[in-house]
């Protein structure tokens, strides 16, 4: 697995990292053991990026990623999330970015993973009522504390990334970026670049969609996530299909799949991009590892941008509830 930097405090990070939301059920059913072997199986090979929350599952993941971790902590770089707050049942009750729940996630994060430090906390959610000084204030505490390595921030404004990292030296940024999601281009991706800041590019599969398996809502598991988010519903859906023609040309001429050129794509953009896929099978962790050894022309990816132009996407890329909380 080649290797990049995030950020200029020195934290190394595979090319290719793992999201662990979906061994929470987030896209259909999954089974504990069976992730917990997933989980090995990405160490083993090398894509020992973790990616957790203290929202995936209501605390379900970070439990589970402890366990999988367990007597393997050296061999994992360990990041988790805080402030994007779930009721018991679930329920999503915005966000909260107070430096005294900062402090208390985090104590609970570690206790969840049974680790004594986070190697990247990110904010989960900007919370738009506590200055982003206090919030990262906050972690600057606990990185004083050696609770935390590094600090990360999600779906975050500009402006908002310049004011927290002059309180704390920010090494990513998480938010979404995927072929049919290049809306960070305009604003995101150039700041971070300005500040020396990683870019974490999650949902690098849409959310599966890139990897040309999910034609129709009948492809989904009943009753999951997806059917909310507006790209999945059936008149979306059934327009975004058509974007998957210049994807799988350009696989066969590569002689890759789907998902590993929209993974390889996502990488040729800069190498302070680190795509962090999410799946439940260890032989996809396999394949999505290998898009690192993919590589498209120039030619290939202008045709690519060309159909995946910004804005293209039929749906918002999320309900628009959830949208509220995102660019603050
Ligand atoms: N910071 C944030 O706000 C935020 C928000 C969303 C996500 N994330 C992080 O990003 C990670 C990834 O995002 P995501 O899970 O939303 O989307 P994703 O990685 O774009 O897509 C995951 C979906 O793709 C399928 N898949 C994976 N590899 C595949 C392959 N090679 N061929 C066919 N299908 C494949 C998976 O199905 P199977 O499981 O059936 O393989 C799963 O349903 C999450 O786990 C989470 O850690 C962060």
């Amino acid at each position: 697995m080649q290797h990049r930097r995030l950020g200029r405090l020195g934290l190394t990070v595979p090319a290719i990292g793992f999201g662990c939301a979906s061994l929470s059920s987030a896209y259909g059913p999954s089974v504990d053991d069976e992730s917990v072997a997933v989980i090995h199986h990405a160490i083993d090979i090398g894509v020992n990026l973790l990616d957790t929350s203290d929202a995936y599952g209501n605390g379900h993941n970070e439990t589970l990623v402890g366990r999988a971790i367990e007597g393997r902590r050296h061999e994992v770089i360990l990041c988790s999330k805080f402030g994007n707050k779930r009721g018991t049942d679930g329920a999503r009750l915005g966000a909260d970015g107070r430096p005294e729940h900062v402090i208390a996630s985090c104590d609970a994060s570690l206790r969840r993973l049974g680790v004594d430090v986070i190697d990247l906390y990110y904010q989960h959610r900007v919370d738009p009522t506590v200055p982003i000084e206090d919030t990262f204030g906050a972690v600057k505490r606990l990185i004083e504390a050696g609770k935390v390595r590094f600090a990360g921030m999600c779906e975050a404004g500009a402006q908002t990334i310049r004011r927290a990292h002059a309180v704390q030296p920010i090494t990513a940024l998480e938010s979404e970026y995927s072929l049919w999601t290049r809306d960070m281009e305009t604003e995101i991706l150039p700041t971070c670049r300005e500040l020396g800041i990683g870019f974490v590019a999650y949902s690098p599969l849409g959310r599966g969609f890139l990897a040309a398996t999910i034609r129709s809502p009948e492809d989904l598991h009943p009753g999951e996530r997806r059917h909310e988010h507006p790209r999945f519903f059936p008149e979306n859906i059934a327009r975004n299909v058509g974007l998957l023609n210049v994807l799988e040309a350009v696989a066969g001429e590569v002689e890759a799949t789907p998902a590993q050129v929209a993974l390889a794509w996502l990488l040729s953009r800069g190498d302070d991009v680190v795509p962090i896929p999410a799946t439940r099978r260890a032989s996809r962790v396999d394949e999505n590892a290998r898009a690192a050894d993919v590589s498209l022309s120039a030619e290939q990816c202008a045709r690519l941008e060309a159909v995946f132009r910004p804005g293209v996407t039929a749906g918002t890329r999320y309900p628009e509830k959830q949208l509220g909380n995102m660019g603050l």
